[in-house]
């Protein structure tokens, strides 16, 4: 049998880019088009098969993740929160977490991160039912000294990864889906703080290279991955969805969708649901799956 597979969403963090728009609200509840920010990641986690979800999130902001998403059950899933009090970096959530991993397999999502196209469920769901030590995905990107970099050696290992490399070694950036291992918690207690005073991602990745237990995947040409971290990132994102779904009339990131296709929710659940959101279009949407005809 597989091994438990639960998530996380970290969805903390201080949005300081986003200022004065995160003033009040947090960056992951940020409209992206017809959609508040998180539902993109939980729909990725949901596309992977994973049921079970800690959504990380500032004090603050706690509430106002609860009165959206609620305990989960509305999509047949299950949700749970913890704080972060302060944005001590990434790897810090496997501390938060650690009662809620145990002794599962674990992928963390970060909430800013938006990622679409049609064989991104196939590379997610194999790397989950093949996991071994830690996985991580690359998207080339045209920026990547702003981002974690993977150097290959000529055999297409990855020999290191370079946090925000003065000189990339390659276009490979790594993006903010990762899978681990339970060995994961024991490995963060290892960390030291950065100099910048945070628990690296990158760092935990370093371990697990170490060890030679590192894999990864290329998120091709057909797959988009957006950060949503700036305006001109928001905007980029939130003009991206409205695109693709416009012209196709199918919606991305759209949880309720994803609950139902997978069979979590039945079709009185999505249609209370959908009764709730009639008025904007979105409601008629989920509607209007009910009716589907594939050909
Ligand atoms: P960042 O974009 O690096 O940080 P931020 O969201 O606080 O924004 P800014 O740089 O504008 O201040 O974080 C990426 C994602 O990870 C985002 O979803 C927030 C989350 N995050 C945390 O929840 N806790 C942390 O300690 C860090 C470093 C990030």
């Amino acid at each position: 049998m597989s091994k438990n597979f639960k998530g996380i969403i970290l969805a903390g963090g201080f949005g300081t880019r986003l200022k004065p728009l995160t003033n009040t609200i947090s960056k992951q509840l940020m409209p992206v088009y017809d959609k508040p920010m998180i539902y993109y990641p939980l729909s990725t986690l949901m596309l992977t098969g994973i049921k079970d979800i800690l959504i990380i999130t500032t004090s603050k902001d706690e509430s106002l993740f609860k009165n959206l998403l609620g305990n989960g059950e509305r999509l047949g899933i299950s949700i749970s929160y913890k704080v972060q009090n302060y944005p001590n970096g990434i790897a810090e959530a496997f501390l938060i977490a650690e009662d809620f991993i145990k002794e599962s397999n674990i992928s963390l999502i970060l909430g800013d991160n938006l990622f679409a196209g049609s064989d991104l469920i196939n590379i997610l769901k194999y790397a989950k039912n093949n996991l071994s030590g830690a996985h991580i995905f690359a998207s080339i990107v045209n920026n990547p000294k702003s981002y974690g970099v993977v150097k290959f050696d000529k055999f297409r290992k990855i020999v290191d990864i370079i946090e925000k490399p003065l000189e990339a070694p390659s276009k490979y950036a790594v993006t903010g889906i990762y899978f681990f291992d339970s060995s994961v918690i024991k490995k963060t207690k290892l960390l030291k703080p950065s100099n910048r005073n945070e628990l690296e991602i990158t760092d935990l990745l370093k371990l697990y290279l170490k060890e030679d237990k590192l894999d990864f995947s290329i998120l091709g040409r057909g797959i988009t991955w957006l950060d949503t971290g700036t305006f001109e990132s928001l905007h980029d994102a939130s003009s991206f969805v409205k695109t693709i779904e416009n012209r196709q009339g199918l919606k991305l990131g759209c949880p309720e969708e994803i609950a139902w296709r997978n069979r979590w929710i039945n079709n009185s659940q999505l249609k209370a649901f959908s009764s709730e959101n009639l008025k904007s279009g979105y409601g008629e949407y989920l509607l209007s799956l009910l009716d589907e005809k594939i050909f």
